[in-house]
């Protein structure tokens, strides 16, 4: 097999370290939990894990404003605890990776406290502080923000301070001020911390929303007819195509300037050289799906995610054939070193790939056929807690039980400004908030799933369906369950050097019904077909070049099916069956 690095083989799991498991019975995930959990996750055949941010936060964004980068939140743990984590997944093999936020610091990190304290003081440059520049501001006894740009969860994006008798910007909530990256000490201190953990043995980095670090320095105003709320409400009002396309000009145009600016390249180097100082192949990978931010193959970053394979409402043969055909080409033109895919199809800021992609009727198969897509496709699989065991959305209708606060932030703008009914205000807020995909890890029938004691609250509400079977527990002991589905194909996976490494090329291109294509290394020829309809086919690969004169050897498939050999052609495929083969060597005639 060609050689390959470690995290172009491995597939990765997101623990969502809040809602994982409980280990000290408050209601909340922890360290002791994930390191209980430890033996389900190699159980699984995952080789890497992602951990969402575990470091201290005020939780305004879900620990996603960071207080302080090098330790470890009281209600996750102690730093003992973390270390004691990551030495007992590297003994299991796996590898651990940690969510690196670059974007933004907490507004209580003691950075940020400091340069809120006046124009003068050491770090009053840390972050983008601006004075009111519209005519009629400074000056006219009227206030106004630098201009017109938005928060993408709360609304006006400049926030006033008036010890500094200036304004901050954020791109995400008042509580998340943006640093500003232009300032060589920011980066010299954001290092540090990166050292810190790589000096604790962690394997790399998730860089989380990396698109939003720079601003557009003319500040140029948009000019969308909408603020934020705004133009949510219209996002769920639209109805015809046509409107639904214009509202995602707007979205687009309204955020053009905050987003994608140019100094990125310069940063992301210089962070691949701090990750490079050390050995074991570290990886960073981006929120982002824009490969240039893959360099030159060697000086930015190793992987970013192919976002626009899950940016649809419905996965079907067409749109995974256009994505891949898009992708594929756009790493291979990239130059020097190519660039290695990264597939995923759900992470904790999209609803559950088993509700937004199921149809209520053959949800069960299509969960499969949506599992064995992203692990049979070319490049590395990012997999979200829950989606082994078939975990789906828990839409929270009590605006009190939110903890999303860019939804509690939506509703209380539904009902106080645009007058919505607060019925509807509450599905609403409920619908877009994603604390419906970050209910807790069900892992057993026991009361709160076995994710947390009976008698505790749990910081969201447990979905019910844990009774159903949709826990970790029955489905260990059910051989036809999701979890073992998963564990038999991540095994199957993991044998395969050419699904490991093969080249995609794809087959049957105008079929409707089903995916075909085939996964060929140097020594391995594999052919996958993925039936998502509910027709029985019967397919001919016999004129298929790789394939031809070749019989058929059955490795996986999720139909009642002996492993047995069959020719290319009359090819019965069971509806939404998932089908795995090896060619052969060819037959002698
Ligand atoms: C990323 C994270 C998301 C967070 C945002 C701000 O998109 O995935 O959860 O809210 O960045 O940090």
């Amino acid at each position: 097999m060609v050689d390959l690095k470690w995290w172009q083989t491995a597939v990765f799991y997101q623990i969502y370290p809040r809602s994982f498991a409980d280990g000290n019975g408050d209601g909340i995930g922890d360290f002791i939990g994930m390191l209980e959990k430890l033996d389900h996750l190699s159980d699984l055949g995952v080789d890497a894990l992602w951990l969402s941010p575990h470091f201290p936060s005020p939780n305004w964004d879900c620990g996603y404003d960071i207080s302080d980068y090098t330790g470890v939140a009281p209600e996750y743990g102690t730093l003992e605890d973390f270390k004691t984590f990551l030495r007992a997944a590297h003994a299991r093999g796996m590898r651990v990776i940690l969510d690196l936020v670059l974007n933004h610091t907490s507004d209580q990190h003691p950075w940020f406290l400091e340069s809120k304290s006046s124009r003068d003081n050491p770090k009053a440059d840390w972050y983008v502080w601006m004075d009111s520049l519209r005519p009629g501001g400074e000056g006219s006894g009227v206030r106004v923000p630098p201009n017109n740009w938005q928060s993408c969860f709360d609304g006006e994006a400049w926030t006033y301070v008036p010890e500094r008798g200036q304004y901050y910007y954020h791109y995400f909530m008042k509580q998340q001020p943006d640093l500003n990256w232009h300032n060589p000490e920011v980066r010299k201190a954001m290092w540090e911390a990166v050292r810190f953990w790589l000096d604790l043995g962690v394997d790399g980095y998730r860089l989380d929303a990396i698109g939003t670090i720079f601003e557009n320095p003319k500040l140029t105003p948009h000019d969308v007819p909408f603020d934020l709320a705004g133009i949510r409400r219209a996002s769920e009002l639209a109805r015809t195509p046509a409107e639904k396309k214009q509202i995602e000009k707007y979205w687009y145009d309204m955020f053009k300037h905050q987003w994608a600016q140019s100094g990125m390249h310069e940063l992301m180097k210089e962070l691949r050289a701090v990750v490079d100082e050390y050995d074991g192949d570290r990886l960073l990978v981006a929120e982002d799906e824009n490969i240039a931010y893959l360099g030159n193959g060697n000086d930015e970053l190793h992987l970013v995610f192919n976002f626009p394979l899950m940016r649809t409402d419905r996965i079907t043969p067409s749109h995974v054939r256009r994505n891949q055909k898009e992708r594929l080409t756009q790493l291979e033109a990239l130059p020097a070193v190519r660039g290695w895919p990264c597939n995923t199809l759900g992470n904790h800021d999209t609803s559950r790939l088993h509700t937004r992609y199921c149809d209520r009727q053959h949800d069960a198969e299509l969960a499969r056929l949506h599992a064995a897509l992203v692990l049979t496709l070319k490049g590395t699989p990012f997999l979200y807690n829950g989606e082994e065991i078939g975990m789906t959305d828990l839409v929270i209708t009590d605006p009190a039980k939110l903890r999303d606060t860019m939804a509690t932030w939506y509703y209380d703008r539904l009902v106080n400004e645009l007058k919505v009914d607060p019925q509807e205000a509450a599905v609403r807020a409920g619908e877009m908030s994603r604390d419906k995909n970050r209910t807790p890890m069900q892992w057993s029938n026991n009361p709160n799933a076995g994710f947390a004691p009976h008698n505790v609250e749990t910081w969201l509400p447990v979905n019910p369906n844990y009774r159903n079977g949709i826990n970790v527990r029955d489905q260990q002991h059910n051989p036809s369950s999701l979890l073992n589905y998963y564990k038999h194909l991540l095994q199957t996976r993991k044998e395969s050097a050419a699904l490991l490494a093969g080249e995609y090329i794809p087959l049957h291109n105008t079929a409707r019904d089903y995916l075909a294509f085939v996964r060929k290394s140097e020594d391995q020829t594999i052919l996958v077909i993925l039936n998502f309809s509910e027709k029985k086919l019967a397919l001919d690969f016999s004129r298929t070049r790789e394939i031809k004169g070749r019989s058929l050897q059955i490795l996986f498939s999720s139909a009642e099916r002996l492993k047995t050999v069959k020719p290319p052609y009359g090819l019965a495929i069971s509806p939404f069956e998932v089908f795995i083969a090896e060619a052969q060597a060819r037959a002698k005639t």
